[in-house]
């Protein structure tokens, strides 16, 4: 990813930290949108000093489309989007309240649309272009009291290869990855560290993704990568 405009959503979250480092140490030119600077203070530690000159932050709600088409319009060129965002939730279907059915999918599937639509626009005018996604291992197999949080996960692995069929004869390419629990911080805290020796680390994730997000895999599309560790 040398020298490639890089657009990583979620950069400052528990996987981004993984990911954020390591997109930096191929060379990308990367972008970061966020919402709450003091989680800007977090990647800056993450990362090799001699990386923070590719490094940018830019605020967006990736809710909303006139922020997320300026993020995209500012950059000289969107070589790669990353899209890291999305976020957790369990509850019983019966009881699940609307509003929370409509968030989970406002923050897991609209943003993904929101940034790959912008994405690809600038993509196919530059003939070039890699996204990656993140969806999970929900996405396929849906548990109990995930609904909300599986059918939108779903909803991106079917927006992804929607996306890597229209750009087949391209030299763009979309993918997703679908990790299972990853070794985050919040995890630990939630879910207790015993077996966090079989969860996926994110340098680990990082580097599935950055194949993904690289020259190399110019013939891989469409393709939902499961990224389970040994859970
Ligand atoms: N953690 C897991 O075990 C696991 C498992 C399977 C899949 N995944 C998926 O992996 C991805 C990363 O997970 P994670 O654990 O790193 O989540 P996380 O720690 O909650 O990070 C989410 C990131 O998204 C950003 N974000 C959320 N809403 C946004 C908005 N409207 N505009 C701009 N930024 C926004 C957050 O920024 P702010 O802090 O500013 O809100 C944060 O940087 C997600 O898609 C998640 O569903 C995670």
């Amino acid at each position: 990813m040398k020298d490639k405009y890089v657009l990583l959503t979620g950069g400052t979250g528990g996987l981004g930290l993984g990911v954020t480092p390591v997109v930096l140490a191929q060379g990308a030119l990367v972008t970061v949108p966020y919402r709450k600077a003091k989680e800007i203070g977090r990647i800056k530690d993450a990362i090799s000093p001699t990386t923070q000159d590719r490094l940018q932050f830019t605020p967006a709600d990736l809710q909303d489309e006139q922020a997320v088409q300026q993020l995209v319009d500012n950059m000289p060129r969107v070589d790669v989007l990353i899209h890291l965002v999305g976020g957790f939730a369990i509850g019983k279907t019966h009881e699940y309240p609307f509003a929370d059915w409509q968030r989970d999918f406002g923050l897991n599937l609209n943003t993904t649309f929101l940034l790959c639509k912008h994405s690809l626009r600038r993509m196919l005018e530059n003939g070039y272009g890699r996204i990656v996604t993140v969806g999970s291992r929900g996405a396929v197999e849906p548990g109990g009291q995930l609904a909300a949080y599986s059918a939108s996960k779903a909803g991106v692995v079917a927006l992804t290869k929607a996306i890597a069929d229209e750009t087949k004869g391209t030299n763009i390419t979309a993918n997703v990855v679908l990790p299972s629990i990853i070794d985050t911080p919040t995890n630990r805290g939630a879910l207790g560290a015993e077996n966090a020796h079989n969860w996926v680390k994110p340098e680990s994730l990082a580097q599935v993704i950055c194949f993904l997000a690289s020259e190399a895999a110019q013939d891989v599309r469409g393709a939902a990568v499961p990224v389970y560790g040994s859970a």
